[in-house]
């Protein structure tokens, strides 16, 4: 499973993005603007911390005007994403932007009839919100699992399932049981993932358990070191003894 973060903040990416788990990056118009920002120099700088795709969404809703704001995002650099709503004039967008090879994120996605047009329109990535669907008592989740096997029937559909919206890690833990291709976790929940008290019980309790042993592994010698040198020094001209001795 890819793991996306949802964020626009650039430490939270940097900080992230340096664990080595980060495969890319989800923005959105209310992400954005938490940052207070210029919109095009925050998906340059993201664009440039990390390599996999950057979703950077577009503010119009008609297609014409997502088409010229789509293509200017997509300049910005090769791994954009171009996120668009799933509406007839999104997914229109999307299929013309798949065609021109651009990557599209069909975003704000909230039934499998929504994703089976997604994905016939071309999409890159389907993002189902399921802590939205939660909130209002409709089992989120649910929507992942039906997505995940309706795409398995159609193999022609290159549509990966990018699980948005996330609240928690079970999110996550469920979203890989069903064969989701993507989660995109904000910061929060992604360090979460992290956590468990019995580590920071079991790791106490080997720190303090080491150093009751006193020792230290970068001070100690290699083991077989000491033989080794003295296998490698040879003996003195004329100071050898003969093979015979
Ligand atoms: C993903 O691309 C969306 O921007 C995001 O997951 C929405 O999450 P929210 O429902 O917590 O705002």
């Amino acid at each position: 499973m890819k793991f996306f973060i949802d964020t626009a903040d650039l430490a939270e990416i940097r900080d992230l993005a340096a664990t080595g788990l980060v495969d890319g990056v989800t923005t959105n118009p209310s992400l954005v603007a938490k940052t207070g920002r210029n919109f095009l120099e925050v998906v340059r700088e993201i664009c440039d911390v990390v390599p996999g795709p950057v979703s950077a969404e577009v503010a119009a809703t008609d297609v014409k005007t997502m088409l010229l704001e789509g293509r200017k995002l997509a300049k910005i650099a090769p791994n954009v994403t171009v996120k668009v709503p799933l509406t007839p004039d999104g997914l229109k967008a999307c299929k013309a932007l798949s065609e021109e090879g651009t990557m599209v994120n069909v975003t704000l996605c909230f039934s499998s009839a929504q994703a089976i047009l997604a994905a016939k329109a071309g999409a890159t990535f389907i993002s189902p919100f399921v802590g939205r669907l939660d909130d209002i008592g409709s089992a989120g989740m649910e929507l992942i699992s039906d997505i995940v096997s309706i795409y398995s029937n159609y193999p022609e559909f290159r549509t990966e399932v990018l699980v948005a919206s996330i609240r928690s890690p079970m999110h996550v833990v469920e979203a890989a049981r069903m064969g989701a291709d993507v989660s995109t976790l904000p910061p929060a929940v992604l360090r979460q993932m992290f956590a468990h008290p019995l580590t920071d019980k079991g790791l106490a309790t080997f720190v303090a358990d080491w150093a009751k042993t006193g020792q230290s592994i970068m001070d100690s010698p290699m083991p077989g070191k000491a033989k080794e040198k003295a296998a490698k020094v040879k003996p003195a001209k004329g100071k050898g003894r003969k093979a015979t001795e």
